[in-house]
């Protein structure tokens, strides 16, 4: 047997396995460019746009001063009494939800979720578990509510990251 074969083998394998690899390249390239066309047809305002967080802080701001100048008409020692501010709470959540939208921006969102903590820490840190449960969860399980999703985005984020600059280093 020739002797050469081994070698002769490992190079077949090598080029088996380039060969698979940039199909799949090519593969993943064609996938990437049917999805462009794809997004590109779609309507302009469904198009993904690049959160401004300079513009979501300074909405955020705007429902915040709206929220505070509504709770300021709410006689303080009332501050914990749900039946009071309820009404006031959602819309100013469904403020920030809207402006987190508008700005592009996903929600919630941990910028979003620190300026809601800072209002939080405001208005209702005085009020004891009984009588607001129906808004605010324990601390413990607030701090979990808000860090495991905030934890998970910066996973993910992380993870995008990495894989982006593995994918670099092989091309
Ligand atoms: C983000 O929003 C701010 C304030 O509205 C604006 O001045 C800035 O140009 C925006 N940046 C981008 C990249 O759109
Ligand atoms: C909250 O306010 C409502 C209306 O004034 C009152 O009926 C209720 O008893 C109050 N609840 C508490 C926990 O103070
Ligand atoms: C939130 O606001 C939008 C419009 O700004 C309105 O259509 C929607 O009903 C509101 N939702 C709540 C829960 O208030
Ligand atoms: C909480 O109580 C402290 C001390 O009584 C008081 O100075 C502060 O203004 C209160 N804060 C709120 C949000 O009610």
């Amino acid at each position: 047997m020739d002797k050469n074969a081994p070698l002769i083998t490992d190079l077949f394998v090598c080029w088996l396995f380039v060969s698979a690899m940039t199909t799949s390249g090519w593969a993943a390239a064609e996938n990437i460019n049917k999805q462009k066309e794809l997004l590109s047809s779609l309507d302009v305002r469904s198009r993904p746009v690049l959160c401004n967080e300079t513009a979501l802080l300074l909405e955020m701001q705007w429902c915040g001063d709206w929220f505070k100048r509504e709770m300021e008409l709410i006689p303080q020692r009332n501050w914990c009494n749900l039946s009071y501010f309820i009404w006031k709470y959602n819309h100013f959540s469904n403020c920030s939800e809207d402006k987190a939208v508008s700005t592009g921006c996903y929600w919630p969102n941990p910028l979003v979720e620190n300026y809601i903590i800072h209002v939080h820490r405001l208005f209702f840190s005085n009020c004891t578990l009984s009588h607001v449960v129906l808004v605010d969860p324990p601390d413990y399980m607030l701090t979990m509510l808000i860090f495991v999703p905030v934890f998970l985005t910066l996973a993910m984020v992380a993870l995008v990251v990495w894989c982006s600059k593995r994918g670099d280093f092989a091309a």
